[in-house]
């Protein structure tokens, strides 16, 4: 994995899929994200590529609202994908492959479309580079990239600036912002969780109810 991520993601990532995974289930408990999405892209009978896909739970809620006819969901942490594969609802639809973004062997024009929830925007540079040349080279003519990204740069889930401006340099365009929250079981085990994942200084605070503010930026490329 890419040694930009900070520290507490990076020893999920590899060590640890359960601490992203309790992330992972309370954000945006309504949905709201995948209805965006699927607002802005009928992916009915399409061929779909997710990049980093994590313990797998867009893939399954995707690959099975879209009714893709192939979504082929890629991850590099052997351990999330291990979790990822344990969802008991995985449609037909739906394989996953180990792979890092910026290489993953399937031809060339193989996709219609494809998606990553918050890898892109937080890669290096130059592997952010490697993997949008990457997903260029799967996608078929007129296909576009699709990302969910953090949007708050003031309170909730941070966002670093940086990271916007990188993706607007490359074309991409704001979509959709989505206003969420995450809703951990309750407060001291979300507080617990966001600990081990954030670093201290930037650590979200979760009220007495289990929540946090949240804003999903929908982006295309
Ligand atoms: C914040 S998690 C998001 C996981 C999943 N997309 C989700 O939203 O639940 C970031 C993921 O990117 C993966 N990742 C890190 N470096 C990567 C790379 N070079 N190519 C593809 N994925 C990468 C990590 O292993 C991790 O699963």
């Amino acid at each position: 994995m890419d040694s930009n991520y900070p520290c507490g993601w990076q020893w999920a990532y590899a060590e640890s899929p359960e601490t992203f995974d309790a992330f992972a289930q309370a954000e945006d408990p309504d949905g709201l994200a995948v209805a965006a999405l699927l607002k802005h892209s009928d992916w009915a009978e399409k061929r779909i590529l997710e990049i980093g896909c994590g313990t797998g739970r867009w893939s399954v809620q995707l690959a099975t609202a879209s009714r893709a006819q192939e979504w082929v969901a890629t991850e590099p942490s052997r351990k999330m994908l291990a979790l990822a594969k344990q969802h008991d609802d995985t449609p037909a639809s739906l394989m996953f492959h180990q792979a890092k973004a910026q290489a993953i062997a399937l031809p060339d024009s193989t996709f219609d479309a494809i998606f990553a929830g918050w890898v892109l925007g937080y890669l290096k540079p130059t592997v952010f580079d490697e993997a949008i040349k990457e997903a260029q080279r799967l996608l078929k003519p007129g296909g576009h990239i699709w990302l969910f990204e953090n949007g708050s740069t003031d309170g909730g889930i941070p966002q670093d600036a940086r990271n916007i401006e990188r993706l607007q340099n490359s074309g991409f365009e704001l979509v959709e912002s989505i206003s969420t929250h995450l809703e951990f079981r309750d407060s001291a085990m979300g507080q617990q969780t966001l600990n081990a994942l954030f670093a201290p200084h930037a650590t979200p605070v979760v009220d007495k109810n289990g929540q946090v503010a949240h804003t999903i930026c929908l982006w295309r490329l």
